[in-house]
């Protein structure tokens, strides 16, 4: 992030400031806690909430981000990187010191809908919270209850490291005074009970937009581009409007299944998402992937049958080109896609129907053969072999020829990527 752009956000959260200090009768009213949660919950109603809660929890994906890898469960550390410096995840476990063991119910409540900490001080958006406002108070009362039976674990919690600005926390009311939705989850009475469902679904608990809505200079999620795609550490996690998700090959059914495996014709799970799938989306029961592919397909309820959308129109390219790319493909990739990249089964994923040969953008495809993928566990399959980097093996030209060809034969996109393009990638 060049500093151009970093002083341009400054400059954006101080005139949010500003903007803020005139909405401040606003800003205290912002809570959308509404259930009173006063009463702190008995040992019996904590017994049978927790068990509920242990499945919210995996929906919401709690677990992913608040245990550091190869550390212990729920006990925080976890570093995420943002253009303003590093935030890490907390400790959650139930440790008196150092995790929640002392957090109220109400207090929950509010870091978990408002985003405000234990101390009375903004939490950081690091902590989706921006989605998570818009869990019902039934939920948050389960992950609670979940939360404090389990073990304490006795870790420090370590301190962020923001620049100024952004060390300040209080600033962050008047991000929220902005970026955050005023109200809860509403269910809309205009749709079945089973896209509400999915929608709460995507938008409260597994909060798919986070990643999927683009942001604004502020870092907040732009509303009017809901779900059409952002770019995250390199990768772009994909367009997944009910146009986007057409576009990559899904179907309702499709999506659901894809969402449970991890693997699908349409390809497999990498980077981001496949942590997703791996902590969360794969413990999903059967007709919560279903109301979630309705709601993202504007269905009031799942097909029984599969409809795949058809196979995109080959472009054609350059033969110059083409002959390049078949050549490259044969020597390097068919061994273990396929001569018609077709895949093989228990080696590698298909390509002829791969959602990255799909995208607008050739930035995901690029990167698989630029840097491979790692050794993946997919839920049912022991392990998926590595997919082996390319980036010593082919210059920049043949790796640009190679993309293209893939993209024209198999995706119908025309041929657009230069070897500049790929140098910028490297
Ligand atoms: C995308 C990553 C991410 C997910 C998912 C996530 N959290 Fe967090 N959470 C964080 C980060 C980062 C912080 C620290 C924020 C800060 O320093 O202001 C945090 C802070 C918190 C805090 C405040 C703790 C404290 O000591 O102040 C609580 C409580 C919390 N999270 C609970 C949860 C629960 C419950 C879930 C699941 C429903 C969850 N989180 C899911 C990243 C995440
Ligand atoms: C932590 C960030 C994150 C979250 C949360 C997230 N995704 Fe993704 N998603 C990604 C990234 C990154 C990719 C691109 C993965 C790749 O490189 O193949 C992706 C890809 C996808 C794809 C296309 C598959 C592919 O291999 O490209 C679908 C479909 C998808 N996500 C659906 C969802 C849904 C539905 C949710 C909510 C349940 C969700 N995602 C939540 C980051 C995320
Ligand atoms: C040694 C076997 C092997 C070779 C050779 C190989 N791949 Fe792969 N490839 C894989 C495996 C395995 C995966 C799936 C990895 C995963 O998702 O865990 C994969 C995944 C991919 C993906 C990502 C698909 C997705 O769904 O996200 C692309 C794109 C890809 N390969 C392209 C290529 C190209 C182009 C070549 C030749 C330059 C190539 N591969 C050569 C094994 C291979």
């Amino acid at each position: 992030m060049t500093k151009r752009k970093i002083l341009l956000i400054a400059a954006a959260v101080v005139a949010a400031g500003v903007a803020a200090v005139a909405a401040i009768p606003r800003a205290f009213e912002t809570s959308v806690v509404t259930k009173d949660v006063n009463t702190p919950l008995s040992a019996d109603q904590m017994k049978q909430l927790a068990e509920r809660g242990a499945y919210v929890a995996r929906v919401a994906d709690c677990y992913a981000c608040h245990t550091a890898k190869e550390g212990p469960a729920w006990a925080g550390g976890m570093p995420f990187h943002t253009p303003f410096g590093t935030i890490y995840a907390t400790n959650i476990s139930p440790d008196m010191e150092f995790g929640i063991g002392r957090w109220t119910r109400a207090e929950f409540h509010r870091a978990m809908q408002d985003g405000i900490g234990k101390d009375g001080k903004p939490l950081y958006p690091a902590m989706p919270y921006t989605s998570y406002r818009q869990m019902s108070a039934d939920d948050v009362d389960a992950v609670y209850a979940y939360l404090l039976t389990r073990a304490p674990t006795r870790v420090e919690n370590r301190k962020n490291e923001l620049s100024f600005p952004f060390s300040i926390r209080q600033l962050m009311a008047f991000w929220n005074v902005v970026n955050l939705r005023r109200h809860g989850f509403v269910a809309d009475p205009a749709h079945s009970a089973v896209r509400n469902r999915g929608r709460y679904i995507v938008d409260a608990l597994a909060h798919c937009g986070e990643c999927h809505t683009p942001r604004n200079v502020m870092q907040g999620m732009k509303a009017a581009d809901y779900l059409k795609g952002s770019v995250i550490e390199g990768v772009e996690a994909p367009d997944i409007t009910k146009g986007g998700l057409t576009r990559m090959g899904f179907d309702p059914l499709t999506l659901a299944r894809f969402m449970k495996s991890g693997l699908s014709a349409q390809g497999s799970m990498t980077n981001q998402m496949f942590e997703v799938v791996h902590f969360s989306t794969q413990y999903m029961r059967d007709e919560d992937l279903q109301a979630m592919a309705a709601y993202l397909f504007h269905l009031e309820s799942t097909p029984k049958t599969e409809t795949a959308p058809p196979a995109p129109t080959p472009v054609s390219i350059p033969t110059q080109v083409a002959d390049a790319a078949r050549a490259t493909y044969r020597n390097l990739c068919a061994g273990c896609h396929g001569a018609d990249g077709q895949g093989i089964p228990h080696v590698a994923v298909p390509l002829s129907t791969n959602i990255s040969l799909r995208l607008a953008s050739p930035r995901d495809l690029t990167q698989a053969v630029l840097h491979g993928i790692p050794a993946q566990r997919f839920p049912g399959l022991e392990r998926m072999e590595p997919m082996p980097e390319f980036a010593q093996l082919i210059d920049d030209r043949a790796i640009a020829d190679l993309v293209n060809w893939m993209r024209a034969r198999w995706g119908g996109q025309q041929p657009s990527v230069t070897a500049e393009d790929i140098a910028k990638l490297r």
